[in-house]
């Protein structure tokens, strides 16, 4: 997947999402909880009319706890609402259900006085690519309707899909583009999966994983390539894990971009353990 943002291209997707959002009570932000700042675009404030809006820590069980808590507070200090959600185990969804009916509250009160009564909560989700959108609209809704969306003659971007009796969810969900100036921001990306983008090489992306592995979990590093004591430097431990995997080419020298897919496979297996990438502490 390369994904290429153009100008032109963002303001419609902007456009869209607005109209999008205008129909819903009730946004559900996706972030991946490994690298929450980096997976969310503050464009979706922007777009938000008003709205209420949850954010959903995707994929929680990849991520560590203890810095997951530390986000969660932070994000709950700045006055967001925040649940963690596992969509691919099923934890945190009805939670999240929960949170949606709470937050469309005040909506629905004002609908009522309208005189319009019974009507299900609406809502959107939207994310950036690979954050597990699908997947939780698949667990919200049950397989089955969800299913349903991709026989012929069903429109898609118009349905809205039963979550028990009072809410419902939009069949597609709203995507997001990553916003990536900082060459960081760009490579916890691509190490989650959610970008595939030429601009940045790929030994680069994974030097940058060690060196943060290096940082918050050297113990994983060492525990995982048997690595007794880590070279001081990111690049000198890319070239020992090489070693010790026999990632060698004609010379005896070190074949990074084998090393690279091994690091990187570990790490999305979660060989390496739930390792986060950023944590709130490192803007301050
Ligand atoms: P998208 O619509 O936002 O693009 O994402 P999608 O739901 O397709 O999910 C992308 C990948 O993330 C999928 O893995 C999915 O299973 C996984 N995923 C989603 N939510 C969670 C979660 O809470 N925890 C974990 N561990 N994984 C999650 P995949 O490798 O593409 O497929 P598969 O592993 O399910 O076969």
């Amino acid at each position: 997947m390369t994904i290429q943002w153009y100008p032109g291209h963002m303001a419609k997707a902007t456009r869209e999402l607005e109209e999008y959002i205008k129909r819903v009570d009730v946004v559900v932000e996706l972030a991946d909880a490994r690298i929450p700042e980096a997976s969310r675009n503050p464009v979706l404030n922007e777009v938000l009319s008003g709205r209420p809006k949850v954010i959903a820590m995707m994929k929680k069980d990849m991520a560590d706890d203890v810095v997951t808590k530390e986000w969660q507070q932070h994000f709950s200090q700045n006055g967001e609402s925040v649940v963690l959600v596992n969509a691919k185990h099923n934890q945190g969804v009805s939670k999240l259900v929960q949170e949606v009916k709470r937050l469309a509250k005040p909506r629905m009160e004002a609908l009522q006085k309208k005189g319009i009564q019974n009507r299900a909560i609406r809502a959107m989700i939207v994310g950036i690519p690979n954050v597990g959108k699908s997947t939780l609209i698949n667990r919200l809704v049950g397989k089955n309707q969800a299913d349903t969306g991709d026989k012929p003659g069903v429109t898609k971007g118009n349905r809205w899909l039963k979550v028990g009796k009072q809410m419902e969810v939009l069949d597609t969900p709203g995507i997001l583009w990553p916003k990536f100036e900082d060459p960081e921001v760009g490579y916890k990306l691509a190490i989650t999966g959610a970008i595939k983008d030429e601009r940045l090489v790929f030994q680069d992306v994974v030097l940058y994983l060690i060196q943060q592995l290096h940082k918050r979990y050297p113990e994983a590093l060492e525990a995982r390539y048997k690595l007794s004591q880590l070279p001081e430097e990111g690049v000198e431990i890319f070239e020992a894990i090489g070693r010790k995997r026999g990632c060698l080419i004609a010379g005896g020298d070190v074949d990074f971009d084998k090393a690279a897919e091994i690091v990187l496979r570990d790490f999305r297996s979660q060989k390496l353990g739930s390792c986060s990438l950023e944590a709130p502490m490192d803007s301050y």
